[in-house]
């Protein structure tokens, strides 16, 4: 993304002032959030309206540093949790079914690759692994069953860069959801929804933070997937805080100098 845009976006990208007017936001430490009389209450849970219901939900902080990265990364919709792993496990838990098969890059994070391993065989969900060297060999490796293109580029601990390209047109072809954990690159150094990847995930504890002050997660892309996530979440409880929301947002306003001081 053309970095004078993605600055523009990153800063004044902001939820609705109040009307006080601030320069920047306030924290909305709040659970919930009131009616005004039981019908306003029904028609909101029903969805006829969209509006903040329980911060479980949605909140303004959150939102606003969910609109922020859909910005910069060009996606549709997103969700944004409490930790990078709460967002891994909850996007694969909110879109796969027991027997489904995911195929992944064999250099990821030791934590996603525990999920792959250790837990989501639990649920009868398999994962095969490819190298980075070896994207001619994935092909191969699908299996009717198989739903899930997965990869980290680049990848953590090793910092081996996959070509996004190759994976993107590989999940178009055999209409596989791409998911790229995009936490090192940023979105200012690379979007991988521009390669065809349906998802795009971060650990925010990372670069988005950049100042190891909190944790968070965030799952953006298409809408109907993020929909999917976004009802999975609202029900198990992922959520990230108002308050880590808060920081997170306003360390994105610095994200391109940090980076670019980084690189
Ligand atoms: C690439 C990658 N994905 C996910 C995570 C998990 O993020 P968190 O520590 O915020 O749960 C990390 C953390 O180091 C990471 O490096």
């Amino acid at each position: 993304m053309n970095s004078q845009y993605i600055e523009t976006q990153a800063i004044r990208t902001q939820i609705e002032r109040t009307a006080f007017l601030e320069h920047s936001n306030p924290l909305y430490l709040t659970s919930s959030f009131v009616f005004e009389d039981a019908e306003d209450m029904r028609s909101s849970f029903a969805e006829e309206k969209k509006r903040n219901i329980y911060s479980r939900f949605t909140n303004p902080n959150t939102s606003e540093f969910v609109s922020k990265i859909c910005k910069l990364e060009g996606a549709e919709d997103g969700y944004a949790f409490a930790t990078g792993m709460s967002a891994v496990f909850s996007t694969f838990a909110a879109l796969l079914n027991s027997g489904d098969h995911i195929v992944s890059s064999r250099s990821i994070f030791g934590s996603t690759n525990s999920l792959f391993t250790k837990f989501l065989p639990k649920w009868n969900i398999e994962t095969s692994y490819f190298k980075v060297n070896e994207v001619d060999k994935i092909e191969a490796l699908i299996q009717p069953n198989t739903k899930v293109l997965y990869a980290e580029s680049p990848t953590n601990p090793a910092v081996d860069i996959l070509d996004l390209q190759v994976l993107g047109d590989i999940a178009k072809k055999h209409n596989l959801i791409f998911i790229v954990d995009n936490c090192f690159a940023t979105p200012y150094l690379q979007n991988p929804i521009q390669f065809g990847a349906d998802l795009v995930i971060h650990s925010a504890t990372k670069l988005i933070d950049g100042q190891g002050r909190v944790l968070g997660g965030v799952t953006v892309g298409r809408a109907d997937l993020i929909r999917e996530i976004y009802l999975f979440s609202r029900n198990t409880g992922p959520a990230l805080s108002p308050f880590n929301a808060w920081v997170l947002s306003k360390s994105l306003e610095t994200l391109v100098v940090r980076v670019e001081r980084h690189c």
